[in-house]
C-alpha cells in the first residue's frame, strides 16, 4: 500500500499532493482506505491562518469514510473490510496520520460507525464533524443537556411538549442538531433561508423561520407559546445570529444558549439568559469527548440504517482524488447553501 497526502506547508500555501508516510494503526485506531473526504469551514480557516497548527506540515480533513485495511491490537468492534465513517481526529491529536486528506488515515475506533449498505461513501461522509459537534453542544452536561438519542429506541413522545432552538438549519452544523433533537423527540425550531425552508423540516424541524427577516425572534417567540424552553443552539455564533438567539431566550423566560464557536464577542446578557461556548474538553487519548463517542456508537451507523439519521446536507461530489482538494476548499470559502463539499478519492 503506498499513501498520498494533500499537505498543507504552511499557511496561506495552496495544497500541495506528496507521497506520505504510511501510517499503522495504535493499539485503539483503524487505519481507512479512504474513498471520499468532506471539507469543513474549519478547512479553509486553518490554510487561511494557521490556526490550530502545531507543526507544519499539516494534513487538513475530519470527514472520511472508506474500507477498514487494518485494525489496532485492542480493536473489537471493527475488522478489515468494514465499511466505515469516521472522525479523522488530526485537529486534536496534532498527528499526520490522523489527517484526513490523504489516501490512508489511522483514527480512533471510537470515532468509526458502520455504513449501511444502502449508503454510498460519499453520502456518508458528510457527517462526522457536523454530528461530533452538534451532540457535544446538545448533549454535555455543562451545555444544554438533552438526553442522546439511541437509534435502537423508539422515539420519546414525551418529549414533544419541550423546545429548542436550532439557529442555522441548513448548515451542516445545524442540519446535524435538527436531526439529534427530532430523534429525541424534542419540538424543533429553526433558522434558514427561505428556500431552504423544506429541507429543515423535511430533517424534523416543527417550523422553520427565515433568519434575515425582521419579524424573526417575534416569529420563534410566538411558535414557541406553550412549550417547555430547553435552550438554544446557535450553529452559526456570528455576532448577530448570536444577538437574534439572545433576544429568543430573552422573550421566552431565559435559558441557556450553545455556541459553534468560542471567539465569538458576546453581548450585554440579559438577566436569565447564559451562553455556554465552543466544545467540551476532549478526553483521553482514544478518540475524543466522551458523548461523541455515544453518538458515534448507538446513533450514527444504526441511525442511517433506520432512517432516524440522514446524510445531510447534500453532498456536492468532486471527483478525481486528492487533486480536487483545493477547488474543494475554494468553494466552501465562497460558501454553500445546505450543501457539502466532498471529494471522491476511489470510485
Ligand atoms: N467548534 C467546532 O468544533 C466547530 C465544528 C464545526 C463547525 N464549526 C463552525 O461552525 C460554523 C458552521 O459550520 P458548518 O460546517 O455547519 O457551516 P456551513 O454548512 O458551511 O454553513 C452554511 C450554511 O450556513 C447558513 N447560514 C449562514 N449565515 C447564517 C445566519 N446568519 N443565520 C442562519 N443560518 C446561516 C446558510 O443557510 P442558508 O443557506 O439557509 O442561508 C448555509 O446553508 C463555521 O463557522 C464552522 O467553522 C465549529
Amino acid at each position: 500500500m503506498e499513501n498520498k497526502a494533500a499537505f498543507l506547508n504552511s499557511k496561506g500555501t495552496p495544497l500541495s499532493i506528496q507521497q506520505a508516510h504510511l501510517a499503522q494503526p495504535e493499539v485503539h485506531e483503524v487505519l481507512i482506505r479512504n474513498h471520499a473526504v468532506a471539507i469543513n469551514p474549519v478547512d479553509y480557516k486553518i490554510q487561511d491562518t494557521g490556526v490550530l497548527v502545531c507543526e507544519w506540515p499539516y494534513i487538513l480533513g475530519e470527514d472520511i469514510a472508506g474500507e477498514v485495511v487494518e485494525v489496532g491490537s485492542a480493536v473489537t468492534s471493527f475488522q478489515k473490510g468494514d465499511r466505515v465513517v469516521a472522525f479523522a481526529l488530526n485537529i486534536v491529536t496534532q498527528s499526520q496520520a490522523n489527517g484526513g486528506f490523504q489516501l490512508y488515515t489511522a483514527t480512533a475506533a471510537s470515532m468509526v460507525s458502520l455504513i449501511p449498505e444502502k449508503v454510498a461513501f460519499t453520502d456518508a461522509v458528510v457527517l462526522p464533524l457536523g454530528l461530533a459537534t452538534a451532540s457535544g453542544a446538545l448533549f454535555s452536561t455543562e451545555y444544554l443537556g438533552i438526553d442522546p438519542p439511541r437509534a435502537a429506541e423508539p422515539i420519546p413522545t414525551e418529549n414533544k411538549k419541550k423546545l429548542v432552538l436550532i439557529w442555522g438549519g441548513a448548515s451542516s452544523v445545524g442540519s446535524c442538531a435538527i436531526q439529534l433533537c427530532a430523534a429525541a423527540g424534542l419540538t424543533v425550531l429553526t433558522t434558514v433561508s427561505p428556500k431552504n425552508t423544506n429541507y429543515a423540516k423535511d430533517l424534523g424541524a416543527a417550523e422553520a423561520f427565515d433568519y434575515n427577516d425582521s419579524a424573526v425572534v417575534k416569529n420563534l417567540e410566538e411558535a414557541a407559546l406553550g412549550k417547555e424552553i430547553i435552550g438554544a443552539y446557535d450553529a452559526i455564533s456570528s455576532e448577530a445570529s448570536l444577538a437574534a438567539c439572545v433576544d429568543f431566550l430573552h422573550a421566552v423566560g431565559g435559558g441557556k444558549l450553545s455556541l459553534t464557536l468560542t471567539n465569538t464577542k458576546l453581548p450585554d446578557l440579559p438577566e436569565g439568559v447564559t451562553v455556554v461556548a465552543g466544545r467540551p474538553p476532549l478526553q483521553g487519548p482514544d478518540g475524543g469527548e466522551p458523548i461523541w463517542r455515544q453518538v458515534y456508537k448507538d446513533f450514527l451507523g444504526a441511525g442511517l440504517q433506520n432512517g432516524k439519521l440522514k446524510a445531510k446536507p447534500d453532498a456536492f461530489v468532486l471527483k478525481g482524488g486528492l487533486g480536487r482538494l483545493q477547488e474543494g476548499l475554494d468553494l466552501v470559502r465562497t460558501g454553500v447553501s445546505a450543501k457539502k463539499i466532498v471529494v471522491e478519492l476511489m470510485s
